[in-house]
């Protein structure tokens, strides 16, 4: 584990440093930097609680209380920490990286230097969520914990899975009244590379809970600024084209709020997401003018507004990304177990459609395509500002909304 004292070596070291500490507010903390016999380290603050474990320095609960008073976990998870790593991976809450989603024909140039990803998706012919051991399949350190806030932090050696140069990375939470919010920061400190991050959380606003479905197509979803997808192929590898979301059209969900499966009977999205698939798996483009990107955490500024009439628990997603890729969980097929403080008497697995994952990014695929000229985005050297992701998760009551 590295502890306060080989941070501040590793900042009185790098060229960095100042930037460094202005970015990623490393503090002290209390001391507390064992966890709890579970292995997950817990944050609070008035109306939320949320838990943590190293591994991929991922998100294990979400507790808040519904319109009805019910204390509901609205993230996927395992009950145990050690359970992320012998379990079935499905970048549970993780963050996903040293660049998420995928990199096609697994290569990217960067000044005329091709790099070679190692490959593990679709016979080996892409990346996905950088290699098959990227960021969300290693043990993060704990370098600061207080009630409120953790900081992860982990050093991504030079050439690993293939990438050029190393990176050191601080993954900041933090609670705050009804909140819940992340800021990343990675300094590659040797060489130029790609650096894209994420989060990879599975909501389920009714705590996987619901007793009168299983799925989370109930759910609204509202994305204001979404008026343009990234085209994929059919096994979901960007071709470099941009596509329209027409209104009232099965990828419209900017005109207004509609619920999550309120398209699935419409062909278009068919098989949209793959071969056998239903439901989406898709890049929204989130399309703000300058000023609104910074005063991104604004009140009425939310990219994404995520609701649920069940337990009236409703999401706000604010953030200084671009893009967010929403997943309807069409994969999920039952095969996982909820945690302990979820389920209900008939179903205590994670079921196909049972959850929403909202990640906030940048354009995918975007080291592909030059021509999209997302280089100040995702290509970092030592040279360059550190990469900075930042995302506010910001809750809700209807108390009205009480359903019997
Ligand atoms: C850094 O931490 C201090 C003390 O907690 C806080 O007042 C300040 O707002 C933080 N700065 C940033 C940029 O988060
Ligand atoms: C939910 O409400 C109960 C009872 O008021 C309270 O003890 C608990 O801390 C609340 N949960 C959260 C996450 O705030
Ligand atoms: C990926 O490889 C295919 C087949 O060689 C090629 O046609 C395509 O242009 C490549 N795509 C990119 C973005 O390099
Ligand atoms: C996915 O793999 C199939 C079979 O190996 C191949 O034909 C196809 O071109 C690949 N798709 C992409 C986008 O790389
Ligand atoms: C995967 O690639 C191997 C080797 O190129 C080939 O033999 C096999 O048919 C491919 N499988 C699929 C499903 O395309
Ligand atoms: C991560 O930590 C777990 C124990 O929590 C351990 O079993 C596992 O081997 C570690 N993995 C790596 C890659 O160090
Ligand atoms: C749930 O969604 C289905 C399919 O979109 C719809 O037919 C049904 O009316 C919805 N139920 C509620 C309670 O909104
Ligand atoms: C999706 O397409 C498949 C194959 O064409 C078809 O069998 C299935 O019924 C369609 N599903 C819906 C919901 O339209
Ligand atoms: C991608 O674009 C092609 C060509 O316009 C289109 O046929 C295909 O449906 C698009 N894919 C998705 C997932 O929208
Ligand atoms: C369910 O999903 C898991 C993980 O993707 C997979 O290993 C398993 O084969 C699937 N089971 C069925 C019945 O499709
Ligand atoms: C609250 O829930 C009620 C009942 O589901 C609904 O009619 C109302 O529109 C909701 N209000 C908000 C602000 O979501």
């Amino acid at each position: 584990m590295l502890s306060l004292t080989s941070i501040s070596l590793l900042l009185s070291t790098m060229a960095t440093a100042q930037q460094l500490t202005s970015y990623c507010n490393v503090t002290g903390g209390n001391g507390d930097n064992n966890p709890a016999p579970d292995g997950k380290y817990t944050i609070w603050s008035e109306g939320i609680r949320v838990s943590f474990v190293p591994y991929g320095a991922s998100i294990s609960n979400l507790f808040i209380n519904d319109s009805r008073g019910i204390e509901r976990d609205v993230v996927y998870g395992f009950d145990e920490a050690w359970m992320y790593t012998t379990g079935q991976h499905g970048y549970w809450g993780a963050v996903p990286g040293r660049y998420a989603n995928r990199i096609v024909n697994s290569t990217f140039t960067i000044d005329g230097v091709p790099s070679h990803i190692i490959p593990n998706e679709n016979n080996s012919t892409d990346t996905l969520h950088g290699g098959p051991d990227g960021w969300s399949y290693r043990n993060f350190s704990v370098v600061a914990h207080t009630d409120s806030s953790i900081t992860f932090s982990m050093t991504d050696p030079a050439g690993d899975q293939g990438f050029p140069g190393e990176v050191v990375a601080f993954i900041t939470y933090t609670a705050a009244p009804y909140e819940w919010r992340e800021r990343m920061v990675a300094i590659p400190t040797t060489e130029k590379t790609p650096i894209m991050l994420s989060s990879h959380v599975y909501w389920n606003l009714d705590g996987y809970a619901n007793d009168q479905t299983d799925t989370a197509l109930n759910h609204t979803l509202y994305m204001p600024y979404a008026g343009m997808r990234t085209n994929v192929t059919t096994t979901q590898v960007p071709t470099g084209t941009l596509d329209t979301n027409w209104a009232d059209g099965p990828f419209d969900f900017w005109t207004q709020p509609r619920q999550v499966g309120y398209a699935f009977d419409q062909p278009e999205l068919n098989r949209s997401c793959g071969p056998t698939c239903l439901g989406y798996n898709v890049c929204f483009l989130t399309q703000r003018q300058e000023a609104e990107k910074e005063a991104w955490e604004q009140t009425g500024a939310q990219v994404a507004t995520l609701r649920s009439a069940w337990s009236g628990i409703q999401l706000d997603v604010f953030t200084d990304q671009d893009a967010l890729q929403i997943y309807s969980c069409n994969n999920q097929n039952g095969s996982v177990p909820l945690k302990a403080t979820q389920g209900t008497p008939t179903n205590s697995m994670l079921q196909h459609w049972g959850c929403v994952v909202i990640e906030v990014e940048d354009w995918i695929a975007g080291i592909n395509y030059p021509e999209w000229k997302r280089e100040e985005e995702q290509i970092f050297g030592p040279g360059t500002q550190p990469y900075v992701l930042e995302a506010t998760y910001r809750f809700s009551i209807n108390q009205t909304a009480v359903d019997d």
